[in-house]
């Protein structure tokens, strides 16, 4: 059998991210630039190559697959890609991260296809908020179709909201409200800056202390995070059905236990979300050449960086995380 992935700080990756598009119908603020007008790739990864993509992977160990983008749901195909995905032998997991666009005409498709994970961006549970902080009037729709998922699904939902000092009081609030009833995550996220965000970051970043001190205070627990978790610290209250998570790049350091890798929907791998470098594998795709592709993958693996630089040079290393999805 082939040899697993582990880097040179003894971290085994079973952990794939792809964005199979780098085009977003959104506008969230903190994502895109003002008037951002970006246009559709016209080569992303085919179905055909992201199965040879897929397949090395998992022959290196890769357990969980999840579909990014850009949003991925704009790809006709997507449907097609989680079949395939959860199709590939070795793969126990297939999760998607999606704005919840039409999630209501999506979702049992997806169910279908054999999705089992889906995190869902809704940054507030105002609807005016939300259209300021996204450009789109979408919430009343993505609440029903989320209930709508709940009840007649059995995939797991987790909600993404980034963290902002101006609205996050009101949004923990509301959020204690939903998970009171429902079994979902909801997730703070710690607004990571980038080179197109960064006048909204200085005004807005918020760190994450204000929201664990509240919950602690009320009594939730932090559940002890399983070696290869993903970067979430999760809290958990007997009153409340859900969990309220916690994700700090900054506050907190998640990078000791990575377990993930990424690839673009151009066939680069990122081997870190803030890392300049990436490796073009486009032509192993393109010849179908699987055991080529294992053997650049694992020559990467010594250069895994040990950790994001956040922290140290606050100058906005990323266009955005539209480009790789987070
Ligand atoms: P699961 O653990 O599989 O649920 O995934 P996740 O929570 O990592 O996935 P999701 O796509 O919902 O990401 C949520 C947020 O976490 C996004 O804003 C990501 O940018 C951020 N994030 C995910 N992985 C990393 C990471 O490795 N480093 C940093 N700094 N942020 C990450
Ligand atoms: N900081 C933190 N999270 C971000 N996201 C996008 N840009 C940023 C940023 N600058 C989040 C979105 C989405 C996920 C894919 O990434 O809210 O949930
Ligand atoms: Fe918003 Fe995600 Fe689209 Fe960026 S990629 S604009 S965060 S929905």
């Amino acid at each position: 059998t082939t040899p697993a992935l582990i880097d040179s700080f003894a971290r085994q990756l079973t952990y794939l991210r792809l964005s199979i598009t780098d085009f977003c119908n959104f506008r969230c603020e903190y994502c895109l630039p003002d008037g951002y007008q970006g246009k559709r790739s016209t080569d992303e990864l085919s179905v055909a190559e992201i199965e040879v993509l897929v397949q090395a992977f998992a022959r290196l160990g890769t357990k969980k697959v999840r579909i990014t983008g850009g949003e991925p749901s704009i790809r006709r195909d997507v449907c097609e890609i989680v079949e395939r995905v959860a199709g590939t032998r070795g793969i126990e997991t297939v999760a998607m991260t999606s704005n919840g666009y039409k999630l209501g005409k999506h979702v049992r498709g997806w169910q279908a296809a054999g999705l089992n994970q889906l995190n869902i961006s809704m940054d507030s549970f105002d609807a005016k908020v939300f259209a300021s902080m996204t450009g789109m009037d979408t919430l009343p729709q993505l609440l029903r179709d989320m209930d709508m998922l709940l009840d007649s699904t059995d995939i797991k939902l987790k909600i993404n909201s980034v963290l902002m000092s101006e609205t996050v009081e009101q949004n923990l609030m509301d959020a204690l409200d939903y998970v009171k009833t429902r079994p979902v995550s909801y997730r703070f996220i710690e607004f990571m800056q980038t080179s197109d965000n960064s006048e909204l970051f200085f005004a807005q970043h918020a760190q994450s202390t204000q929201v664990t001190a509240y919950l602690q205070q009320l009594g939730w627990q932090a559940l002890p995070r399983a070696t290869a978790s993903g970067p979430a610290v999760e809290y958990t209250h007997p009153d409340y059905l859900g969990r309220i998570g916690v994700i700090a790049p900054y506050a907190a350091h998640f990078c000791d236990n990575c377990n993930r890798l990424r690839v673009s929907c151009h066939g680069k791998v990122h081997l870190c979300l803030f890392d300049q470098g990436s490796f073009d594998i486009r032509d192993y795709l393109h010849n179908q050449d699987v055991s080529g592709l294992i053997a650049e993958l694992q020559r990467l693996m010594p250069i895994k960086p040990a950790h994001h630089h956040l922290h140290e040079h606050n100058s906005g290393i990323m266009d955005n995380l539209s480009l790789i999805g987070g």
